[in-house]
């Protein structure tokens, strides 16, 4: 029996209904049978696979004769010779190099795509064992410190970091107030002052009011550089978070700075997004370098209130 098409387009025709079967007939088939409201892909592999067996099978059917292989090479041999013409010879060549060309560029070019690999929010594998151990200096006063405070107090000099400083000198313009103090005026700093005019002013006192001057700067700071990221309420919703694709920290999730040591924050504030090693790397993060532009005092008084804006406390270091 004489066939009416020849081997030429056999191969052509089976190659392509076999590429839009798979690649759409079985998804519309799968969504009927499932009745969801999509269809169900099959996957590039699959895909691949099918494609290169029905390449084979027309392989085989084109090559077990010289009749079917002459068929076969016949109309390609003409077209390039240019029996239908030079301009379909033309068309025919450029488009066949340009979806080459197209398809071979898609490959190659850099996409920017979800990274496979998964993400280590907290990793280790460069993390220096000593800083382990490390207490924020900041939340425990030494006793030189709350003596020096208590004098600062009394000769009305208290020193404050030099970025709250005008917004100090602006309250007092504001309200004609002698006394930075009152602009915090907590329990703790009412005490303080009362303790102070009264001339007797114990250790305790002082010591309370000084964790509310350094808790104040903290915020302030956290204010002047977190907050666009991590956010007034520290739930990493800051105006600036919807910009990046791996979110600032949710400070207030228990699964992040309260899981770690102080020591291990103390390092990722100061190192940032590019301290991280490769095991935290996939989708980089916006986090900031502060060692480059905070002092570690600054980096402490920070961490101090972002722990109490979160109102979490620190991992305690194991004993090793
Ligand atoms: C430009 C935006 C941005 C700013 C500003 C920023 N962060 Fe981050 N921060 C991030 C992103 C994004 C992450 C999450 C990716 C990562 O872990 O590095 C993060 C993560 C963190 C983590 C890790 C928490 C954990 O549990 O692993 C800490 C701690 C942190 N930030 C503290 C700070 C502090 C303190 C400041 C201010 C001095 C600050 N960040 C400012 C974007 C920012």
């Amino acid at each position: 029996m004489k066939s009416k098409i020849n081997s030429f387009w056999t191969v052509v025709l089976t190659i392509i209904i076999t590429y839009l079967i798979v690649k759409f007939a079985i998804p519309a088939l799968s969504r009927e049978l499932t009745g969801m409201p999509f269809p169900l892909p099959v996957p590039s592999a699959l895909i691949f696979i099918y494609m290169v067996l029905t390449l084979i099978a027309m392989f085989l059917l084109v090559t077990f004769d010289d009749k079917p292989l002459n068929d076969f090479m016949n109309p390609i041999k003409r077209f390039l010779r240019g029996d239908f013409s030079k301009p379909v010879r033309a068309i025919g060549i450029v488009l066949v190099s340009t979806t080459v060309g197209w398809y071979v560029y898609d490959i190659t070019v850099p996409k920017v795509a979800a990274p496979v690999a998964l993400r280590i929010q907290h990793p280790s594998s460069n993390f220096p064992n000593k800083m382990e151990d490390l207490q924020n200096p900041m939340t425990s006063p030494t006793e030189e410190q709350v003596t020096s405070f208590i004098e600062q107090a009394k000769a009305g000099e208290i020193q404050f970091i030099e970025q709250v400083v005008p917004d100090f000198e602006a309250w007092m313009d504001e309200t004609g107030e002698e006394d930075p103090l009152l602009a915090i005026n907590t329990p703790a700093i009412k005490t303080f002052r009362a303790a102070l005019e009264a001339d007797n002013v114990s250790a305790e006192t002082a010591r309370a009011a000084l964790l509310e001057v350094r808790m104040f700067m903290g915020r302030a700071l956290y204010a002047m550089n977190c907050r666009a990221c991590h956010g007034d309420s520290v739930a990493g919703d800051g105006p600036m978070a919807d910009g990046f694709k791996l979110r600032p920290i949710n400070f207030t999730d228990n699964g992040t700075i309260e899981t770690i040591v102080e020591g291990y924050t103390f390092w990722r504030v100061q190192n940032g997004g590019p301290g991280l090693p490769l095991e935290a790397t996939p989708w980089d993060s916006a986090m900031p370098e502060w060692k480059v532009s905070l002092t570690e005092e600054e980096r402490w008084l920070i961490i101090m209130a972002e722990y109490d804006l979160a109102e979490k406390t620190p991992r305690i270091p194991e004993k090793h």
